[in-house]
């Protein structure tokens, strides 16, 4: 990959609704159990409430606090949701307008996939002459969910995740990205107006395993790395066994994987930098570090990208 201008992460922060729904509160008014959940997904409870732009704006504020950047020095703000405020407009402009930024707003909608992809976006705006950019992941979920049908309802939470890139002279911090989609499989998880998330769980579990991997591989052989040499992975938050089979079948040890899954539930477009902003905030990545992003989600999409933290 060619680049003469890149990007580094300077700012980042994360907002998630103060209500904790745990399995134990779900039990009482579905036909599951604590145990089964936890077995199955890794998760014990998530974050319920709010709305998109609500918790886009409260992350984005902290990211740029973080970075150490006012609201005017942002060209522009990119929001990867599949949760909107409202069809039109976009709920990137209800952000933008939140925290007082004067540059562009637009949403990117690619489901689970949005922030790696959203992310990309903006690294192609800094190499065309963008200077700073804000880039959210932010999902209300339970907005869509039917909390009387257990498929999708355990597996569900709300949150956002938010960090500002800046531009720099050079390659940057990115060392690749790989971006893919199929979209004759949009029919295994989907949304219609007005209606409830619906998501067909076994099959997207066997495929979700299966492109992660295949485009992670890529990302990892584009960097021109090898395997041992990514630090720290940063996955999409949708099943603890699915981090698992993925982290198997690419030789990573589980340990290098951040996972949040048992307090966040699977936050779709915020559950990777929810993730990230974890490892940044407990320590575990630091500067000179080489981390893999990798997701799947609706549409199909997927979507990974190498990152050496610090640029
Ligand atoms: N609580 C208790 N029991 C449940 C249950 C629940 N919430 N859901 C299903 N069961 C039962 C089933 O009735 C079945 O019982 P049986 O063996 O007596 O017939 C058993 O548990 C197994 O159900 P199954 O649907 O095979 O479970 P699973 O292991 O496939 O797990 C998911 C279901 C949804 C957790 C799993 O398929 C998954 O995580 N898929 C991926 C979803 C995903 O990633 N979505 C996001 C994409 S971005």
């Amino acid at each position: 990959m060619k680049t003469q201008r890149g990007g580094v992460i300077t700012g980042w922060g994360i907002a998630v609704p103060d209500k904790i729904l745990t399995n134990d509160d779900l039990s009482k008014t579905l036909d599951t159990n604590d145990a089964w959940i936890t077995e199955r997904t890794g998760i014990k409870e998530r974050r319920i409430g709010g709305t998109t732009s609500g918790l886009g704006i409260e992350a984005g504020r902290a990211a740029l606090a973080k970075a150490g950047r006012r609201p005017d020095e942002i060209d522009a703000v990119i929001l990867a949701t599949t949760t909107p405020d409202q069809i039109v407009p976009g709920t990137a402009a209800t952000i933008q307008d939140g925290l007082g930024i004067t540059g562009g707003a637009f949403d990117v909608n690619a489901a689970c996939t949005g922030f790696v992809y959203a992310l990309t976006v903006a690294h192609g705006l800094l190499a065309i002459g963008a200077e700073r950019l804000l880039v959210i992941g932010c999902d209300t979920l339970s907005n869509i969910t039917d909390w009387n049908e257990r498929s999708v309802s355990i597996l569900v939470g709300d949150g956002a995740g938010a960090v500002v890139i800046e531009a720099v002279d050079g390659p940057g911090q990115l060392l690749s990205w790989n971006i893919g989609a199929d979209g004759s499989l949009r029919h295994l998880l989907k949304c219609d107006h007005g209606g409830f998330l619906y998501m067909d769980g076994k099959e997207i579990f066997r495929k979700a395993v299966r492109v992660v991997v295949d485009s992670a591989s890529q990302a990892v052989a584009e960097a021109g790395l090898t395997m041992d040499q990514v630090d720290l992975l940063v996955p999409h938050q949708a099943n603890l066994r699915i981090i698992d089979a993925a982290c198997q079948r690419l030789g990573l040890p589980m340990e290098k994987a951040v996972v949040v899954i048992d307090r966040y539930g699977n936050t779709s477009s915020a559950s990777i930098p929810l993730a990230l902003v974890d490892a940044l905030d407990t320590g575990r990545l630091t500067p000179g570090m080489n981390v893999l992003m990798t997701g799947f989600g609706g549409g199909m999409t997927w979507a990974s990208t190498v990152l050496h933290w610090g640029g």
